[in-house]
């Protein structure tokens, strides 16, 4: 059903926002090259492009700062009408930022995950070993800088860098931030998009106070731990990073590399991801606010990740699924809510359905969803929320995000990560593994 027409449609969609040796997230709303983006685009270039492929982690890498955090944009010099600007930032005050522009923070890592997902498929040893150093360095930084409390989950310290802005796990936070003088901006992100799909600009305000709070600290990982308003261990996050930690093991074993320090960081991670982030009252996991020394209780799709990363026992599993994710008021696809999955529980008082991550349904946290559940055997439940995705795509678009009551697109058009994993989502032997 979903063949050589949507395929060709998302290579198209790639190949015209490739600036030749970065893809752009959007046509016009991103304009640079932003992290997580970038590794499921680079995921995307692999099933027709393998050099190409390559040549965007390269361009990546090529932002990373010299104590390893991978930022969440590389500017790579290039103008654009896209707010902050690479001069925003003001990196050049920190003794770490690379001559490459950039953000003054990161993202969910997955670009391991991806390294190993693309070598497993077509073994590139040469390439794994030309960028096994820089991934280590980044994991090594992620363990070390943002270890904010010992227990080994890290921490993060700007909404951004959970890759879900708006989220309304970040709400109440946000809201007790009394930003004073924050910096005069101009919002960019609402002259390509309907303002009722961005966020508010109450959280937006908070967005920039938050790096101005940065840059007078000069990026120095020790004074952001101790005086970012915002420091929060996100369930995402870290199940993201756990997985990508995995990830990176197999890839040091398959160079004969050393496993001792990644190992280390494994298994002080399995030890203290439940007991900070499982909630066996209500059977979810919730982020934790450091700040606070409190989780947050909020039922949002993150609550699903630990499925990707394998944290999950079987019983959490079920609860995970029988009580939420089969939940019509929550996230089943019933009623006035056609689609999988919205991005936060329809019971939170929260839920907009057309605004960012506050509700619609993004094509990474379905793919995270399908990979978690293939991960548990739940192979059924997978196929439908793979074939209600594709469909999606197939209807409105290569959208940023959709409207889980109509399916209709929202956010930037030709969204280069849903053609990536439309991609990926159409493989042949996706479709092999199902039960
Ligand atoms: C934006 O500009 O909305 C991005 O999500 C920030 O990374």
């Amino acid at each position: 059903m979903f063949t050589a027409s949507l395929m060709e449609r998302a290579i198209s969609v790639l190949r015209s926002n490739d600036t030749g040796f970065f893809t752009k997230p959007g046509p016009n709303q991103y304009p640079h090259q932003w992290n997580w983006d970038s590794a499921l685009i680079a995921l995307g270039l692999s099933h027709f492009d393998l050099p190409r492929a390559q040549l965007e982690i390269r361009s990546l890498l090529s932002g990373q700062w010299q104590d390893g955090m991978l930022p969440h944009v590389v500017y790579h010099h290039t103008t654009s009408d896209y707010f902050p600007p690479a001069s925003f930032w003001q990196i050049e005050n920190s003794p770490h930022a690379p001559d490459n522009p950039t953000s003054g923070i990161t993202q969910p890592p997955l670009l391991a995950t991806v390294i190993r997902r693309m070598h497993s498929r077509l073994p590139m040893p040469d390439f794994v070993q030309e960028v096994y150093p820089a991934l280590l360095d980044w994991h090594r930084w992620l363990h070390t800088a943002r270890n904010a409390d010992g227990s080994g989950l890290v921490g993060i310290i700007h909404p951004w860098e959970s890759g879900t802005d708006d989220s309304p796990r970040w709400l109440d936070l946000l809201a007790a931030i009394q930003p004073e003088n924050i910096p005069e901006f101009r919002r960019g992100d609402t002259r390509y998009v309907p303002a009722i799909e961005r966020p508010h600009r109450a959280e937006y305000e908070r967005f920039i106070h938050l790096i101005d709070v940065f840059r007078k600290l000069n990026y120095a990982p020790a004074e952001l731990l101790a005086h970012s308003p915002f420091l929060v261990q996100d369930v995402l996050f870290n199940a993201i990073l756990f997985r990508a930690d995995e990830d990176l093991r197999a890839l040091a074993a398959s160079l004969g590399q050393p496993t001792a320090e990644i190992d280390g960081w494994l298994s002080k991670m399995r030890l203290n991801f439940d007991a900070r982030f499982w909630n066996g009252t209500n059977g979810l996991y919730y982020d934790y606010d450091l700040r606070a020394g409190e989780p947050i209780q909020v039922n949002t799709a993150a609550t699903f990740l630990p499925l990707f990363a394998g944290l999950a026992t079987t019983k959490q599993l079920q609860r995970l699924v029988e009580e939420h994710l089969l939940n019509p008021r929550e996230y089943a696809a019933s009623g006035e809510v056609r689609h999988w999955v919205t991005t936060t529980a329809r019971a939170e008082p929260t839920w907009e359905s057309r605004r960012y991550w506050r509700g619609p349904v993004w094509i990474i946290m379905n793919w995270f969803l399908i990979e978690g559940l293939q991960r548990y055997a739940y192979n059924k439940l997978a196929e439908i929320i793979r074939q209600d995705t594709l469909g999606l795509i197939e209807a409105a678009g290569f959208r940023e995000y959709y409207d889980a009551r109509d399916g209709s697109g929202c956010g930037s058009e030709n969204f280069s990560w849903t053609a990536a994993l439309a991609l990926e989502l159409s493989d042949r032997s996706m479709e092999e593994n199902e039960s």
